[in-house]
């Protein structure tokens, strides 16, 4: 069967509340689609007032970041239950902004996919090599690391239903997508990582992003490609440029 795209929107630390919901509804009718999942991955303040404007519409509000423990003494960090309790589906995790600024590592990216598939959160797994490391030909190892790690105790029915962003570091805020056969090919080597783990039919289940500077005009080849099922959206997932990427074909 056919993979579903999915195309999320990662608004990083943009749009205030208010903002939140004016940009919402003036996305709402652009983004309208059936062939397509549409998930706006926004500001943890952002959620409920999102949720709001966004009901009645084909969107999808997720979270861009949520810790591994249950509940406590973790001042300033938000619960997978805060999320489940207001139909939160989605939560980007170990995106790269957060491994560079705020230390999280592969161990820690892992602990958060266990926890948001015993909560039943769809986590959206970020991956992607720096420019050094493409530039020395490391990159399907490094990502082949970051990927077994993510991973680690996770079941091929949960594996299943998880979705990858591969979001090259270079190509994040740059202007500078990658090349539809770069993307291609690591979204395919990512694939190829899933059936080594689980099995062929895991890995053709699994939905796999491209991210990294997506815009109206790269959007149609990148997403043509075998093994890319959608893209991670930055920059371009704040303006009307999104209804167009959503609308690709
Ligand atoms: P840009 O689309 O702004 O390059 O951001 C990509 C990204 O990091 C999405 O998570």
């Amino acid at each position: 069967m056919a993979r579903k795209k999915i195309i999320a929107g990662n608004w990083k630390m943009n749009m205030t509340p208010s903002q939140a919901v004016a940009l919402v509804n003036e996305l709402k009718p652009l983004v309208a689609t059936e062939e397509a999942d549409v998930v706006f991955c926004v500001p943890a303040i952002d959620i409920i007032p999102a949720m709001e404007a966004a009901k009645g519409s084909n969107i999808e509000i997720g979270a861009e970041n949520m810790y591994f423990e249950e509940k406590g003494a973790f001042t300033g960090e938000i619960s997978p239950e805060m999320l489940t309790d207001i139909g939160v589906k989605y939560v980007i995790i170990g995106h790269s902004e957060r491994r560079e600024y705020f230390a999280e590592t592969d161990e820690t990216v892992n602990k958060k996919v266990l926890k948001a598939f015993e909560h039943g959160i769809t986590p959206i797994i970020c991956c992607g090599e720096s420019l050094t490391q493409r530039e020395q030909g490391v990159t399907m190892d490094f990502i082949r690391q970051q990927i077994k790690i993510a991973f680690l105790g996770v079941t091929a029915e949960q594996a299943k239903t998880a979705v990858i962003a591969y979001e090259p570091i270079w190509a994040i805020g740059t202007g500078k997508t990658a090349t539809t056969e770069q993307a291609q090919e690591v979204c395919a080597g990512i694939r190829a990582c899933i059936a080594e783990i689980y099995d062929a039919e895991t890995a053709e289940a699994i939905r796999i992003q491209y991210g990294g500077s997506v815009n109206p005009a790269t959007a149609p080849d990148l997403f043509v490609q075998a093994d890319i099922d959608g893209g991670l959206v930055g920059g371009a997932s704040l303006k009307a440029d999104f209804g167009k990427i959503v609308n690709w074909k």
